[in-house]
């Protein structure tokens, strides 16, 4: 066979690293990206002048990709993977009906309560007086039951927090029309589980933790994530174990029983609560920016296991985790989350020698400098044998880079370990 060739959908951090990943696989495939971003295009080759899904199926055929990787869970509750199906293209991402477990939480709350799978208690709810009934304490957690690219949710202290966010959800519909539900506030330290899904198997990958908020000590409003870490030593092996018991082979057995035929990444957002591990959330693809953090692991074939995977099966020979730390970094532009500024250009990128970076928010200028295209702008990915070297390691690379207005936390992988 040629070398194999391979799409990967989406255009941030995320996708960068699995196109990097892709591409430092043993077999050495051809990677392509839709639509890809500038720093994509300089490792696969970006398809220009598509701009629809049924095009860029044309497109695979013509081609003659192999296999199409989603990125990106807009794509796959728009039905990505049922197309691909119907034109017989192998796609690693599930139907619509298992991007529902992230595109509804009303959805994912009611498969967990028939599945036995721990999470908290919820209502949902339709207009905003049903939902002050159904608020009986504070903290509450008012979570809008649809794709808010990371928003819809508000942790509420007080009335006061819980009556801005109705007003949003109800008055302003800032995301469209929708139900919201009610629910229980959970604590405790939360960490990011991932795991290969393929009809009714499952193959759990390195844990990962992320930080959200803006500031240091988890100050600060909500991002899209600010710094991650990621070591297949992060979780006790016993937790590890309890968790894949109680959480990761009910939902995939549930996915089975349901009927709903699932193929992609599976990734479990968890409380680890004193009453036990429970489901914040579900989403259909990796995590960014954990998936910054946990590629740069990888060791083998991922391009090959990713091909058989979409076929159904997970052959476990293909690739393994280095036994390491990785921290990523993000640095985001002036005025995220609220704004963003564009056109900062950034400085250091040729200096940094021992990590990754990973473009998420960037774009080439004329002269061919990349400047700032967004709200997270990039990640510096550092490895260590040790959470401390690999902190080091990822701060000493993170300083060559820099931009006007750059925004950073200096407390990655070092926070919430105690
Ligand atoms: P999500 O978009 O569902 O990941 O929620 C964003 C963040 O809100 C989570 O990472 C948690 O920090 C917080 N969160 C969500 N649900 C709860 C909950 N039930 N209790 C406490 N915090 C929550
Ligand atoms: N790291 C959070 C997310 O990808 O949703």
């Amino acid at each position: 066979m040629s070398a194999m060739k391979v799409i990967v959908i989406g255009k941030g951090g995320r996708e960068h690293a699995i196109v990097r990943a892709l591409k430092e696989s043993s077999s050495a495939p051809e990677v392509y990206a839709w639509p890809g971003s500038d720093a994509i295009g300089q490792l696969a080759q970006r398809v220009e002048g598509i701009s629809a899904v049924p095009e860029l199926l044309n497109f695979i055929q013509k081609e003659e990709i192999h296999l199409c990787v989603a990125g990106e869970e807009s794509y796959l509750m728009q039905g990505l993977a049922d197309a691909c199906e119907a034109s017989g293209i192998a796609c690693w991402g599930p139907k619509r009906q298992g991007a529902l477990l992230e595109g509804s939480k009303e959805f994912a709350k009611e498969f967990m309560d028939r599945h036995g799978v721990p999470t908290g208690t919820y209502d949902s709810v339709s207009d905003a007086q049903a939902a002050r009934d159904a608020i009986s304490s504070y903290p509450c957690v008012l979570k809008f039951d649809g794709l808010a690219a990371g928003k819809g949710v508000a942790v509420c202290p007080d009335e006061a927090t819980a009556e801005a966010f109705l007003k949003e959800v109800f008055d302003d519909e800032r995301f469209g029309s929708g139900k919201l539900l009610v629910e229980e506030y959970l604590e405790g330290p939360e960490v990011s589980i991932f795991a290969m899904v393929a009809d009714g198997d499952y193959q759990i990958l390195c844990p990962a933790r992320d930080y959200k908020r803006l500031g240091d000590g988890d100050e600060g409003p909500n991002t899209g994530g600010m710094g991650a870490v990621a070591s297949p030593q992060l979780l006790e092996p016993a937790l590890l174990q309890r968790i894949e018991e109680e959480i990761v082979r009910p939902t995939v057995s549930g996915l089975e029983k349901d009927g709903n035929r699932y193929r992609g990444f599976l990734y479990f957002g968890l409380m680890l609560t004193d009453d036990g591990p429970k489901v914040i959330e579900y989403n259909c693809r990796f995590g960014d920016p954990e998936c910054q953090a946990v590629m740069p692991l990888i060791e083998g074939d991922l391009a090959g296991y990713l091909l058989k995977a979409a076929s159904g099966v997970l052959d476990r020979t293909y690739f393994s985790f280095q036994d390491l730390w990785s921290v990523c970094l993000v640095l985001a532009s002036a005025g995220y989350p609220a704004s963003s500024r564009n056109g900062d250009v950034i400085r250091g990128l040729e200096e940094v020698q021992g990590a990754r970076v990973y473009h998420a928010g960037t774009r080439q200028n004329a002269e061919g400098q990349f400047e700032t295209a967004g709200g997270r702008v990039l990640a510096v990915v550092a490895q260590g044998a040790t959470r401390e070297e690999a902190v080091a390691n990822a701060y000493a690379e993170g300083t060559k880079v820099d931009f006007d207005g750059a925004q950073r936390r200096s407390d990655i992988g070092v926070r919430n370990f105690t």
